[in-house]
């Protein structure tokens, strides 16, 4: 792979079954948030931190054969499993470029619509990061996105190990140099930028253990809970208890999980 080997949760073939799975369980949020904006046929797209492209197949559909989606990621890894099945579907205006958001060769005041889900969180200059997508964007064009306010994460019944949880994942959100609170800092750049706020709106999704937002959660804990101990923001000891008594929840039919509440985040630059 070439690109950022440190970006926080890695680079690997499991991470990317955990993004295709998160895609399916936060799609309809996502959706909400492109029928809010009028995601457009024609529409000049990108999709960055685009990971596997989950949400850039999902902007093709909408902008259809005469608009355009390029997909942006530091990961060879992967813009190479996109490029296949953007290869298998036929399409010939899904393009993809490998670099970071802070520095990538973009065209000037060329795209209609410019969308990060999960990634602005990670940087550890959010605020270069948006400015330089910022002069990609048409005057007129939108820019969008959807993170973090990492409150609201929970556990009932309160009083396990869990409680911990949030402080845990907060802290190692800002090992890898990001900031769990990223969107409430958002408008105020749009302001510096120019760009006009037009929509702010926070998501939160919970469920008992059958459901799919405790399958999400389980796939992220199983991965990154080790990770975080690697890490130093948790102890082995803690690390391992907080997944037993994860686990053992799930036998509680009574129990719920409520997610880490997503924003979604929109501005428009005058025309
Ligand atoms: C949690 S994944 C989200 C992937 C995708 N946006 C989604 O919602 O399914 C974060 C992605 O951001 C990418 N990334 C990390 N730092 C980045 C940067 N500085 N510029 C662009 N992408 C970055 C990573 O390679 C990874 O693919």
């Amino acid at each position: 792979m070439s690109g950022k080997e440190d970006y926080l949760l890695g680079v690997n073939e499991a991470e990317l079954e955990r993004l295709r799975f998160q895609h399916w369980v936060w799609k309809k949020v996502t959706d909400n948030l492109f029928d809010r904006v009028g995601v457009k046929q024609g529409w000049k797209c990108l999709d960055v931190g685009s990971g596997p492209g989950f949400v850039s197949m999902d902007l093709r559909d909408r902008v259809g054969e005469k608009g355009e989606v390029t997909a942006l990621d530091p990961s060879d890894f992967y813009l190479d499993w996109l490029k296949n099945e953007v290869n298998a579907r036929g399409w010939s205006n899904v393009h993809c470029l490998q670099g970071q958001a802070e520095d990538a060769d973009l065209p000037l005041r060329n795209y209609d619509f410019v969308f990060f889900r999960w990634v602005i969180a990670f940087v550890p200059d959010a605020e270069k990061f948006i400015r330089h997508l910022a002069a990609s964007l048409r005057p007129g064009g939108i820019i969008a996105l959807q993170d973090y306010w990492y409150e609201g994460l929970s556990l009932f019944p309160r009083g396990t190990s869990f409680d911990r949880l949030p402080d845990i994942v907060r802290a190692y959100y800002r090992a890898g140099g990001g900031d769990p609170y990223i969107t409430g800092r958002i408008s105020s750049f749009f302001r510096e930028l120019g760009i006009r706020l037009i929509d702010f709106t926070p998501n939160q999704i919970a469920g008992g253990p059958q459901s799919d937002i405790w399958e999400w959660v389980h796939r992220f804990f199983t991965l990154h809970l080790p990770l975080m101990a690697q890490k130093g923001v948790v102890s082995k000891k803690e690390a391992d208890t907080i997944l037993a008594d994860w686990v053992a929840q799930r036998a509680n039919p009574d129990a719920v999980y409520f997610s880490p509440i997503v924003v979604d985040i929109a501005g428009e630059l005058p025309a």
